[in-house]
């Protein structure tokens, strides 16, 4: 049974401290060699997220963890070493028109970047091409390549439904064209969004665990998008 995070003992300071303890040393050596490397998009914790939800799923499925954790650890290092006029077309208003391009750049950039790291760690060699083929396109690829895929995917996907993500999400003013309490909502039911069954439902108790967790504003704001642009317009008029 998935247990849900208590976030009055998890260090939101994405150092990787909720989950240096499930790690084997050599994990941990990946770990630590990436942290310079981390949250580059401003998203403090998405790595030590993506890798504890990584951890949990691998407790229900058959799948190589050799694979599956240094994906999950190394998959966005790429955002790293992309020049800030690149990171910059995020906040473009036609930032959508350039997303294609940068996430492929992040995913190229993750490649190289963790076949580093891999090596420097002599991280065993039969493992390392298949931990780069799932970076490759982690963001891109239509469908799963096998479960090693699935599990890093799905875990990286869990994250968007966590405390820190949501709130990051309503700081953003985060711009879906519905309240992100129904984005949200339509990905938990939508078909092949995630890989198992058992990420759609921790993500559905992770997302819950968020809800309770938020202040009244905040959780007005995700379910009530539509009504704080009616105010802001109010506002402007
Ligand atoms: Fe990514
Ligand atoms: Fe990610």
């Amino acid at each position: 049974m998935y247990k849900l995070i208590d976030y009055s003992h998890w260090n939101l300071n994405g150092k990787g401290n909720n989950i240096l303890t499930q790690l084997t040393p050599h994990e941990i050596q990946v770990w630590q060699k990436a942290l310079p490397f981390q949250d580059k998009r401003n998203d403090k914790g998405h790595a030590e997220f993506v890798t504890y939800f990584a951890v949990n799923l691998l407790k229900y499925v058959k799948a190589e963890r050799g694979i599956v954790v240094p994906a999950a650890i190394l998959h966005d290092i790429g955002w790293s070493q992309m020049s800030k006029e690149e990171i910059a077309q995020f906040y473009l208003p036609n930032w959508r028109d350039f997303e294609p391009q940068l996430r492929k750049r992040h995913q190229e950039e993750g490649v190289n970047l963790a076949g580093k790291i891999l090596d420097g760690v002599n991280y065993p060699q039969e493992f390392i091409p298949k931990i780069l083929e799932i970076i490759s396109q982690h963001d891109t690829r239509q469908g799963f390549l096998n479960s090693e895929d699935g599990i890093a995917r799905d875990a990286d996907k869990i994250w968007v439904f966590s405390l820190p993500c949501c709130r990051l999400a309503i700081r953003k003013k985060r711009n879906f064209n519905k309240s992100i309490y129904d984005q949200l909502s339509e990905w938990l039911s939508q078909k092949g969004f995630f890989y198992l069954d058992i990420s759609r439902e921790t993500a559905k108790i992770e997302f819950q665990n968020t809800l309770n967790n938020l202040d009244e504003a905040q959780r007005d704001y995700l379910k009530n998008r539509q009504k704080f642009l009616n105010i802001n317009l109010l506002i402007r008029t």
